[in-house]
């Protein structure tokens, strides 16, 4: 592991937020920030994302509360200083329209005072890890880009001083849906990698289920009605609102959040091999839905390694989200197949319907 300061937990208490004009942007949020976990923000519009986001890096001085990074005051830190150690992206990037790709990924190193040798390797190493080939781009301007490349450079940017912290506000809501849904995979492979501590402000739900290990739904004045994993929020949605903000289609949302329930599978048939549509363990059971419907069948084999763990009906999968409210939902997860999907089918054909 590469040091101590790669990632810092967050803490909020009784944080407010009342703007000169009187408007109370963010009332009381008390709210605990994992370090390395991506922690999404997600409500209607004017309900003070952008504010706690701003907070935590002071571009917006809090009117009360305390929020504190690594356990120390942020209001204590020099601010300059503190938004050094903490990435900032947002919609619409802010890249530097004058410099090349290069010189704003190296924004941050250069404040510091790095050498030029370390800010070009670290340039290098950041535009190659955003999957943009620094030959090919590094000297471009950001007018010579996609909505996607520029995305991909402003989280370049932000994580060129390997800071503890990165806040994203709505990143991904600048570009289209096809776009967005590659950035998003990337995004996850990123974190993946250098498992910051990211706080992510989305309106949209399936990006907040998708990319985060916890969401915080907030309503008007910034009032925290939920605080759980994706699965959790899914299954037992803690009153009206957050219900209503989930949408109808929680059920279908759970089953990509879900994994396969291996201790609920049925045997296999004896012997191990099972002729037909084979999943992988690893699958959530959204994939072992999509197989079954896929192939006209509804029964799959389950697959682990190269040895098949049970069988899992149509039937079982419904079971599984239908379980009751109260009861506790499967342990969340986060990366189920994101390029190549751990679900395989014995049949050579091709059976897209
Ligand atoms: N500088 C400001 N002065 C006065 N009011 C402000 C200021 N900035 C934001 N507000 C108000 O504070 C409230 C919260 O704004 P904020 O930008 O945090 O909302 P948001 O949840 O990020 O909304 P959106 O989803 O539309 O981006 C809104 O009512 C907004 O009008
Ligand atoms: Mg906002």
């Amino acid at each position: 592991m590469d040091g101590t300061r790669s990632a810092a937990p967050i803490s909020l208490e009784r944080v407010r937020k009342q703007y000169p004009d009187g408007t109370v942007a963010v009332e009381s949020l008390t709210l605990d920030i994992a370090a390395g976990e991506t922690t999404v923000l997600i409500g209607p519009s004017g309900c003070g994302k952008s504010t706690v986001l701003r907070m935590i890096n002071r571009l917006v001085e809090p009117s009360g509360g305390l929020i504190r990074l690594d356990g120390a005051d942020v209001s204590a830190v020099d601010a300059a200083k503190l938004r050094r150690s903490i990435g900032y992206v947002i919609q619409h990037v802010g890249l530097f329209p004058h410099q090349t790709v290069r010189t704003n990924v190296g924004t941050v190193p250069r404040l510091l005072g790095w050498s030029k040798t370390r800010v070009r390797e670290r340039t290098e190493e950041l535009l190659t890890l955003v999957g943009l080939d620094p030959d090919r781009f590094g000297s471009r301007y950001p007018h010579e880009l996609s909505g996607g490349q520029r995305q991909r450079v402003g989280v370049a940017r932000a994580l060129a001083a390997d800071p503890v912290v990165l806040l994203m506000d709505e990143p991904f809501s600048a570009v289209d849906p096809i776009v967005r849904g590659r950035l998003q995979d990337e995004f996850r492979r990123l974190q993946g990698t250098v498992r910051k501590t990211v706080v992510l402000v989305t309106h949209d739900i399936d990006e907040a289920v998708r990319l985060g290990d916890r969401i915080a739904v907030l309503s008007e004045h910034g009032h925290l009605q939920q605080f759980d994993p994706p699965a959790r929020l899914l299954a037992a949605p803690a009153n009206d609102f957050v219900r209503e903000f989930v949408g109808g289609e929680r059920g279908i949302k759970l089953l990509a959040v879900t994994p396969i329930p291996r201790d609920r599978l049925r045997p296999a048939a004896a012997g191990g091999s099972v002729a037909g549509v084979v999943v992988d363990a690893s699958a959530t059971l959204q994939d072992a839905l999509a197989v079954m419907l896929r192939e006209g069948t509804a029964v799959v084999a389950v697959r682990d390694g190269d040895e098949v763990v049970g069988t899992l009906t149509a039937e079982d999968v419904v079971a599984a989200v239908a379980a009751p409210a109260d009861a506790a939902p499967a342990e969340p997860v986060h990366d189920g197949p994101v390029h190549e999907g751990p679900v395989h089918k014995e049949p050579a054909h091709k059976g897209e319907g």
